[in-house]
């Protein structure tokens, strides 16, 4: 028996999604890091003057697309830089060609390719590449449900259980200067009842550092889709619990925590005034 219409097409293996993902990814991050060898420049703004794009963002997106649809033509493709395509397979490839663009154009060595799949609505395979560090984060659901997650290759775990206090917190502002006030003002009140805080400037390479240990938590409103799709996965396979939700100023809010502590990060986000009290999982703005 099958959960699909005779008509549907085959729902398809993760790990060959995450095979895709994983080898585009790579061939995405050779490009950027070739690009980054040589003069970068803004190309264009987008929501707002902070809002940056360079030609490298426009043309890792493009050879992203280009070699998965070679392999799948029939999957649909939501990038950050390109026009969103639909398909036929249930599967869509959900892109950010380089999380962390403002470090790319400083030349911080702290940026990502990050390539995830979802198929009927699920994420099920998710490769994010720390571009400047090579390092590899991979995830896929397996057909019982659990997900594996790597780092390049071997197995990574949250951080043990500790009070809250003592936990490093990583979050990032928004382009927008309205909501950049409302996320400071929210700061001013999680500072004082956390280890420390710091704003890495890539969100992906953020949920991927809860995922293998080196934070303890994160959280940030006006993230889109593409900015935690796969490292969200990661993160779940590596013991973590995270949630998009509506935040304070009314655009996505991520938050991720190992699973033991999510709670408590939660309660002092809401405190903080990231979230209303009355914030609830699965209302999620763009
Ligand atoms: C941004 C980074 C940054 C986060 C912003 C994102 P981009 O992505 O992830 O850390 O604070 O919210 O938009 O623009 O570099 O792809
Ligand atoms: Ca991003
Ligand atoms: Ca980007």
């Amino acid at each position: 028996m099958t959960d699909h219409p005779a008509s549907a097409p085959p729902a398809p293996k993760s790990g060959d999604l995450l095979a895709l993902a994983v080898a585009t990814a790579r061939a995405a991050a050779d490009l950027v890091r070739e690009r980054s060898a040589g003069v970068v420049e803004v190309a264009a703004t987008k929501s707002t003057a902070t809002d940056v794009v360079t030609e490298a963002d426009r043309d890792t997106e493009a050879l992203i697309r280009q070699l998965i649809t070679r392999e799948r033509p029939e999957d649909a493709f939501f990038g950050e830089e390109g026009e969103e395509t639909t398909g036929t397979s249930g599967v869509r490839w959900i892109v950010d060609p380089i999380d962390g663009t403002v470090n790319f154009l400083y030349g911080l060595p702290r940026y990502a390719v990050s390539i995830a799949a979802e198929y009927a609505g699920e994420v099920v395979a998710g490769a994010v590449i720390d571009v400047p560090a090579g390092t590899l984060y991979a995830a896929f659901r397996q057909p019982d449900g659990s997900v594996a997650a790597v780092r390049d290759g071997e197995p990574i775990a949250v951080r043990p259980p500790t009070e809250l206090a003592q936990r490093l917190i990583a979050t990032g502002f928004s382009y927008d200067a309205g909501l950049r006030r409302v996320q400071a003002e929210a700061l001013v009140r999680l500072l004082p009842v956390v280890r420390d805080v710091r704003r890495i400037g890539s969100a992906a390479l953020d949920i991927c550092g809860v995922a293998e240990g080196t934070l303890d938590g994160y959280l940030e409103e006006g993230l889109h889709l593409w900015d935690h799709a796969a490292a969200g996965l990661v993160a779940e396979a590596a013991g973590a619990r995270w949630e998009a939700t509506t935040g304070i100023g009314g655009r996505r809010f991520v938050i991720v925590a190992p699973a033991h502590g999510y709670d408590e990060l939660r309660k002092a986000a809401v405190q903080a005034g990231f979230l209303p009290v009355d914030s609830l999982p699965g209302v999620v703005p763009d």
